[in-house]
C-alpha cells in the first residue's frame, strides 16, 4: 500500500455538471504546487466525519488544481456533504494514490465508463490526448445525466462512442473487444454489472487478464460476514470479532491502537501484517498479488477466510 501525503486544500469552485453530480475544484491555500499524479488516480477527501475516495479528472501533469466530480448518494453521507461545500471551505485531502494507472507499454487503450465511472476514464482520455496515445472510449450514461460528456468529446473526438442503455452497451462492448489490435489494454470503471460485462466478455474473447484493468468505487459483494478470532502475535492476546463487527472495531475496543481514516477499505491506513491464516479481502486497496499472499489485510473491512488469523500486533 502506498503511503499518501495528507494536506488541507481549499475549495476554489463548486458547481453542478448534471443533476446529482457536482464538480469540486480544490487548490492549495498558499498557492503552492500540487503533486503530479498518474491518470486514474484518486484522493481521499474528508468531509465532516466521513472520508471517501474520489477520482481526479485531470491529466495529472503539473496540476494547478485537483478536480473531483461527486455523485450525490445517501443523505448525510460524505457525497452529500461534498454537495454542500462552498467556495473557501477547507477539506483534508490524502493522496493522490493510484490503482488504475495506464500501462505505458500498451499499444492502445480501450476505455469503458458507465455513469459516475467516467471520472478516472476522463483522466486517462485527457492524458492520452496530451501524449498522443491511441484510445477508444465507450461511455454509457442516461440521457441528460452524462457528466463530463463534453470533456470526453474534446479529449477523444471521433474515438468516443456514447450509449444510453444496457443492450446498446453490451453490443458496443462486444464489438469493441472483438476488433482491437493485439496489445490493447481495456480499462473499465462503473457499476458492478458493467465491470462484470467487460471482464467476462474480455475473458470470453481471449483477452489476457493482465490487459484488463478495473476500477471499483465499491467493493464487490463479498457475501455474509462470519465471526472469527484473531491472535495478536506480539502481545499474545486474542480478539474475537463477531459477524456484526470489524477487526478494527474490536482492536480499538481492546485498546490496541491501529491507524485508520476511511473505515471502509479505501485509504489503506489500517493495514496490518498477517502472520498466519487466510484472509477474506474486502478492501479496494490491495493488488491481486498482495491479496494472494495472505500476509496483509485492511482491518476495517477484511476478515478471516476460516476461523482464525494471527496478526503482527
Ligand atoms: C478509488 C475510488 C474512486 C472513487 N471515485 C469517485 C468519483 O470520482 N465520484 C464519485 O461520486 N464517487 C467516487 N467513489 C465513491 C466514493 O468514494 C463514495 O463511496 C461515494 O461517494 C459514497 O458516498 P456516500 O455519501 O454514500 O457514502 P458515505 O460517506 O460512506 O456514507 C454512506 C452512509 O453511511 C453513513 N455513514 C458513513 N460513515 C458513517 C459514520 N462514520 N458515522 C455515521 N454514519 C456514517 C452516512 O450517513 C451515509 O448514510 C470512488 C470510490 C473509490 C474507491
Ligand atoms: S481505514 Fe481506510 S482502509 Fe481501513
Amino acid at each position: 500500500v502506498r503511503a499518501a501525503a495528507r494536506r488541507t486544500l481549499r475549495v476554489a469552485a463548486a458547481h453542478d455538471l448534471v443533476p446529482g453530480v457536482r464538480e469540486v475544484v480544490l487548490v492549495a491555500p498558499d498557492g503552492t504546487r500540487l503533486s503530479e499524479y498518474a491518470p486514474g488516480s484518486h484522493v481521499v477527501v474528508t468531509a465532516g466525519p466521513l472520508s471517501n475516495a474520489y477520482s481526479l479528472t485531470g491529466d495529472g501533469l503539473a496540476p494547478r488544481d485537483y478536480r473531483i466530480s461527486v455523485l450525490r448518494r445517501a443523505p448525510g453521507g460524505g457525497s452529500d456533504l461534498l454537495h454542500r461545500v462552498t467556495v473557501g471551505t477547507s477539506l483534508d485531502v490524502e493522496g493522490p494514490a493510484c490503482g488504475f494507472a495506464p500501462d505505458l507499454a500498451a499499444r492502445k487503450a480501450l476505455l469503458v465508463a458507465a455513469g459516475i465511472g467516467v471520472t478516472p476514464v476522463l483522466s486517462h482520455a485527457r492524458a492520452a490526448a496530451v501524449w498522443g496515445r491511441p484510445v477508444e472510449v465507450l461511455y454509457a450514461y442516461r440521457h441528460g445525466r452524462g457528466a463530463h460528456v463534453d470533456d470526453l468529446r474534446a479529449a477523444a473526438g471521433e474515438a468516443l462512442r456514447e450509449v444510453h442503455d444496457r443492450v446498446a452497451l453490451r453490443a458496443a462492448v462486444h464489438d469493441a473487444l472483438g476488433r482491437q489490435p493485439w496489445g490493447t489494454h481495456v480499462y473499465v470503471c462503473g457499476p458492478e454489472p458493467v465491470i462484470d460485462l467487460v471482464v467476462t466478455s474480455a475473458r470470453a474473447a481471449g483477452w489476457p487478464a493482465a490487459r484488463v484493468h478495473v476500477e471499483r468505487f465499491e467493493p464487490a459483494d463479498a457475501g455474509p460476514r462470519r465471526p472469527f478470532t484473531v491472535r495478536l502475535a506480539r502481545s499474545g492476546r486474542t480478539v474475537h470479532v463477531p459477524a456484526d463487527a470489524t477487526l478494527l472495531d474490536r482492536l480499538r475496543a481492546a485498546g490496541v491502537d491501529v491507524p485508520h481514516l476511511c473505515t471502509h477499505g479505501v485509504c489503506g491506513r489500517c493495514q496490518v501484517r498477517v502472520r498466519s491464516g487466510r484472509v477474506e479481502h474486502r478492501d479496494l486497496v490491495l493488488t491481486d498479488d498482495e491479496r494472494a499472499a495472505h500476509d496483509t489485510m485492511l482491518a476495517c473491512v477484511s476478515r478471516a477466510a476460516a476461523d482464525e488469523l494471527e496478526v503482527d500486533l
